[in-house]
Order: structure tokens, then sequence, then C-alpha cells
């Protein structure tokens, strides 16, 4: 894991644009999505840069299991914040709407088409879950690509995620976290307590209230 501590959320979310963006000009072509409320500024100002859409395929690392226009959906948050305003050649949001079990059986096929995935954009819980992986939940220990997921600690319970393997198997993961409230989950991570510290080669982009306690 390697840590990048910035100033403030606002160079945390210019950092992770700026990153995107010239993995895709590298040659990266599916970029797996975040959702909850920290990633929301880095599609803001990501929609803005020069990126060349037509070659990218989006994707995302969880899904809470509502209507894809409810406000909880990962999906409404990221067409609202980028993908309104740019053009990928393909969207694959996850069906969270037909449930845990069948929007997950759906996924994990996509996935396993895709995979390897290129970017893998993450998000980090207070408890330091990272997609829809919470501490201690038996999901941690589940191979596939893609599972539902029941009784998140954290609401809507009904979810889907990406598994541990699928996310340690892309090849360029961004972990951001922001804010003194992230400060206890960015320690419990670097030293391997919780989810989010499970994916060895994570680049994490964090502003100094989040690195307080590393
Ligand atoms: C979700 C997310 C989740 C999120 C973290 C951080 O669906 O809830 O994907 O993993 O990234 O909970 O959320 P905030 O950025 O809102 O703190």
């Amino acid at each position: 894991m390697e840590f990048t501590v910035l100033e403030t959320a606002e160079d945390v979310a210019a950092a992770a644009a700026a990153d995107i963006a010239s993995t895709i000009s590298d040659g990266a072509r599916s970029l797996v999505l975040a959702g909850g409320t920290t990633p929301r500024r880095c599609y803001e100002l990501l929609s803005r840069l020069d990126v060349e859409w037509g070659r990218v395929t989006i994707l995302f690392g969880d899904e809470r299991c509502v209507r894809p226009d409810n406000p909880d959906s990962n999906y409404r948050m990221a067409r609202e914040a980028m993908l309104d305003r740019v053009a990928p050649a393909t969207v694959h949001r996850i069906p969270g709407e037909l449930g845990p079990d069948e929007a997950a059986g759906l996924y994990s096929h996509l996935v396993s088409a895709l995979a390897p995935l290129d970017i893998v954009l993450l998000g980090v819980g207070e408890d330091g879950h990272t997609a829809s992986l919470f501490p201690g939940h038996p999901a941690l220990q589940m191979k596939g690509w893609a599972i539902g997921i029941r009784d998140a600690p954290k609401p809507p319970p009904q979810r889907v995620t990406l598994t541990l393997p699928a996310l340690r198997g892309a090849r360029r993961v961004i972990i951001l976290a922001t804010g003194e409230g992230k400060a206890d989950a960015v320690a419990k991570a670097k030293r391997g307590e919780v989810p989010s510290g499970m994916i060895a080669g994570a680049r994490w982009l964090i502003d100094r209230e989040a690195a307080a306690l590393l």
C-alpha cells in the first residue's frame, strides 16, 4: 500500500481525477466507480478533463439494492456528477433493484468477462469498509467476482459488492479518504485490520485530516 497525503479534500479529488485521466490515456479501458460522497467531487473534475471516453467501459464496485433513480443509488450519484456529461463507450450499472442475489449473479458474469479490471476507485467508511465489504463480515471470505449482501451495517442493508479477490486483481486500485472521521479507519487499514486495508497494491490518496493517526 502506498499513502499519498495531500492538504485538502479538494486536492485529493483533483489528484484522483488526474490519475484516472492519465491512466486512461496510457491505455486503461475499464473504470470501476465507487459510491458514497467522497468520490463525487472527483467525478465532477474528471468530467472536465480531456479523456477519450469512447474507449472507456464504466463499472461499479458496489451498489445499494434500490432503483437507479433512488437518491441512495451509487449509479445515480455517478450519473449526476459525471456520466450525464461524458460519453463512455458503455456504462454497466449494477441492477440492484433486482435484489442482491440476482443482481450479483448478473454482475459476476459481466465482471468475469471484462477482468482484469484496469482502474478501481474506492472510498472508505468510518469503520474501514470499502465497496460493500464490511469489517468481520463473512463476505470477506467469498470468492468469485460479485456477491449479494443482506445485512450491511450501513443502510441500506441490501447491497451488491465486488469481492476482495476481484478488487485485488485490478491493475490499479485508488482509495480515497478525506476528513477527520476517516482517520481511525485509515490507521486501521494501514495495519491491515479492516477490509480497505486488505488490498496490497492499493494507492491511497488522503487529506491531512484523514492522515492524522498514521
Ligand atoms: C457505498 C460505498 C461505500 C463508500 C464508503 C465511504 O455504497 O456506501 O461504495 O463503500 O465508499 O462508505 O462513503 P462516504 O464517501 O460517503 O464517506
